[in-house]
């Protein structure tokens, strides 16, 4: 092999490498929020009533919900816009600083219900403005209708 091809061939699998770099961070960001679907399921059912209340439950979710968006917002590098189908919004690397805010609210919330519920009568009271941050969350830096 000649030196051209060498490089051509280094500078082939540079582009192979970022892109699937991107494709994770977009695919660990996702999973990251997927497991935050699986942790609001029991907790709003409490809620609701529809499951009986377990302490146990709500302090896990409320433990993975903060260590998880702690990981998420490292989760956007510039070659993670598009591509896998992600639905993030382009505004995230537009306004990076208020993405944070969004993020460090929803685990700052999280943490003061942790530290405030302690039976259903507290739980009923506090879950509701951890839980709001999902959908306030979603509606300013997540597009609905990605590809
Ligand atoms: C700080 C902002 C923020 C908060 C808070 C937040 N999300 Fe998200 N969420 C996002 C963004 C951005 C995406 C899109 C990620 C992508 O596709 O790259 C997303 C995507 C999702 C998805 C789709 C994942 C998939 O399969 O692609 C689910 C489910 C989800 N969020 C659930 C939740 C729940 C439940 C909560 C609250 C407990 C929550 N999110 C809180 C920003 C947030």
């Amino acid at each position: 092999m000649n030196a051209n091809r060498l490089l051509l061939a280094l500078s082939l699998t540079a582009v192979v490498t970022v892109a699937f770099a991107s494709t994770e961070s977009i695919g660990d960001r996702q999973r990251i929020m997927k497991a935050n679907g699986a942790a609001t399921k029991p907790v709003v059912a409490m809620l609701k009533g529809e499951a009986p209340f377990d302490l146990a439950t709500v302090q896990k979710s409320l433990a993975d919900y903060q260590t998880g968006i702690a990981t998420f917002v490292t989760l956007f590098p510039d070659d993670s816009k598009s591509g896998a189908k992600t639905a993030a919004s382009p505004k995230i690397w537009d306004d990076t600083a208020g993405f944070k805010a969004a993020a460090d609210k929803f685990a700052s919330d999280a943490k003061t219900a942790a530290s405030a519920i302690t039976d259903e009568a507290s739980f009923k009271a506090a879950m509701p403005t951890v839980l709001k941050n999902c959908g306030s969350c979603h509606e300013t830096w997540r597009v609905k209708d990605a590809q």
